[in-house]
């Protein structure tokens, strides 16, 4: 009877502690850098900590986030880009000097909390034909083999993040789940590495991109409140795409031997501009959705546990590929500048907040001068320059800006390069079509940005202990030839504007 008690009582206390540790579970962001001006990383790592992130996905071992993020309690996992992966495959030398550069360094000199090594970024890709085939497992073996010769292997584990199409099904539901044929055999070897290792799976999920890709898919079924389509499998009825996308790979991993493979979802979100489908009321119905299910610890049907689910992205990328589409810089929780794009309630219901601290250049535009003619024949070939150097993705069909009138079109896109500029006075000279105004040319919901001011943390010294080290790898010297190159590009920009 006692007895009993006891382990009844056992259990509850398991419980109450199992469920504590769930619910106090931190949220996780990749923290991605393809901007033409990257807030400010002190400022990013301050806005992470008010948020509630804990845990973040850096892309590549950038210096300036990394040492940031020292001593702030936050987790991180580094990226090793695509690019790196011949080499480090080819020689354990090269893994063994990018781990100690980029993560030994980083651990023992900066207190970075590095948890994760991301080896390439969805390095199978079906769009890569094959090019990255070869060198991912042997660069993961020597990457690993790295971190263990650096006494790190305990601490930090490797990964590989994968596209959700490394795994299909071929009945068109989840139980159907299996690896693509073209790398089978590749998949098998490196889920069993991880396993070997103590390591996790990490994959990338966008119900977004299920519905940018197919006009047909049901729009609810990309949302996490019900569908009026569900997809029925067996004794499973799946209302949304992303648990019956989760539980494909469960099931693939099932069926090759894996089933206890722990996962990380490595990228999920939703963008707010760039495409019909991309707006703020979508993204915060389905980021909250998300939000919801992290915050309760809710996995899916087949695994009840929730993983680790590192949302896509914290703040809006101007310079990032748009050859998916224009929705790719736009993917942002926060604005380029760290202002909130919509409410969201994160952990403990507490609203998101935006970030602290950020300085602008002055509040001016550039705009279409009143006297110039929207027929003017060398307007098409200014905008396409304009264009070409700034992000003019919300102009586009279904995006913010494109119900604007010709003029403020045309405005729109030299407003957008003058900021990318820094407000160079040159960079609102196109031939006496432009001028710079203090009225706010904003319309609805499309904004006439003001760049944020980097020019403060460039120009002033670097903190006295972090002075240039005689072999130049301080931040100093790193902070000068940024603004250096910054200047540079500027003046290259700006070059073609004569000849108009
Ligand atoms: C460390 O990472 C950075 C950023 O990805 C890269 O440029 C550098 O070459 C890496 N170091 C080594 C020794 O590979
Ligand atoms: C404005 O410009 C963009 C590209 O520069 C174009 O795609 C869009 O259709 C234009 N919108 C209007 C209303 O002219
Ligand atoms: C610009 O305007 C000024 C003054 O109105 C004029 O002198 C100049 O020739 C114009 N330049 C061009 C390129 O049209
Ligand atoms: C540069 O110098 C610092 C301190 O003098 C040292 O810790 C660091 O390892 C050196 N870095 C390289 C790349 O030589």
């Amino acid at each position: 009877m006692k007895e009993r008690m006891n382990m009844g009582l056992q259990f509850l206390l398991y419980f109450l502690l199992v469920s504590h540790a769930i619910v106090a579970e931190g949220l996780a962001v990749n923290w991605g850098l393809k901007s033409s001006h990257p807030l400010p990383p002190k400022i990013v790592v301050n806005l992470l900590r008010d948020n509630g992130f804990d845990k973040v996905k850096l892309f590549e071992a950038e210096p300036g986030p990394l040492r940031a993020l020292g001593k702030s309690g936050i987790q991180v996992m580094i990226g090793i880009p695509n690019d790196f992966l011949a080499s480090i495959a080819s020689s354990v030398s090269a893994a063994e000097q990018w781990v100690m550069q980029n993560v030994s360094n980083y651990i023992s000199q900066y207190g970075v909390d590095i948890r994760y090594v991301a080896v390439g970024n969805e390095p199978f890709l079906t769009t890569y034909k094959g090019m990255y085939q070869q060198t991912t497992f042997p660069a993961l073996q020597n990457v690993q083999a790295a971190l263990i010769k650096a006494g790190l292997s305990r601490q930090v584990k490797v990964t590989v993040p994968l596209n959700a199409d490394v795994y299909q099904t071929a009945t068109g539901l989840p139980s159907g789940g299996d690896f693509r044929s073209d790398i089978h055999d590749a998949m098998l070897s490196i889920v069993s590495f991880l396993q070997d290792n103590a390591a996790p799976l990490t994959i990338n999920i966008y119900p977004f991109l299920s519905l940018y890709a197919d006009p047909h898919f049901p729009v609810d079924y990309a949302f996490f409140s019900g569908t009026n389509s569900p997809v029925v499998d067996g004794p499973i009825s799946y209302s949304n795409v992303f648990e019956a996308n989760y539980d494909t790979l469960v099931w693939a991993l099932e069926k090759n031997g894996f089933a206890s493979m722990p996962i990380i979802v490595g990228e999920i979100g939703w963008p707010t501009d760039g495409n019909s489908n991309a707006n703020i009321e979508y993204a915060r119905k389905f980021n909250q959705g998300l939000l919801n299910r992290i915050i309760q610890g809710k996995g899916t049907p087949k695994r009840p546990s929730s993983p680790d689910i590192y949302l896509f992205g914290l703040i809006d990328e101007d310079i990032k590929s748009i050859q998916p589409g224009d929705f790719e810089r736009h993917w942002g929780l926060f604005f380029y500048d760290g202002t909130v794009k919509y409410s969201l309630s994160l952990a403990d219901g507490q609203n998101i907040v935006p970030a602290k601290g950020v300085k602008y250049l002055d509040r001016q535009w550039c705009v279409m001068s009143p006297s110039a003619s929207a027929t003017d024949p060398n307007i098409p070939g200014a905008v396409n320059y304009a264009c070409t150097y700034a992000d003019c993705t919300s102009l586009g069909a279904g995006s913010t800006c494109n119900g604007l009138d010709l003029r403020s079109n045309y405005s729109y896109a030299f407003n957008q390069f003058y900021q990318t500029a820094d407000q160079q006075k040159a960079a609102c000279e196109f031939s006496n079509l432009t001028m710079i105004t203090q009225v706010d040319p904003s319309q609805g919901k499309c904004r006439f940005e003001i760049m944020i001011d980097l020019s403060s943390r460039e120009v002033s010294p670097p903190p006295p202990r972090n002075r240039v080290h005689p072999n130049g790898s301080g931040e100093g010297f790193h902070g000068v030839k940024k603004m250096l190159w910054r200047w540079v590009l500027v003046v290259f920009m700006m070059l073609p504007l004569f000849w108009f």
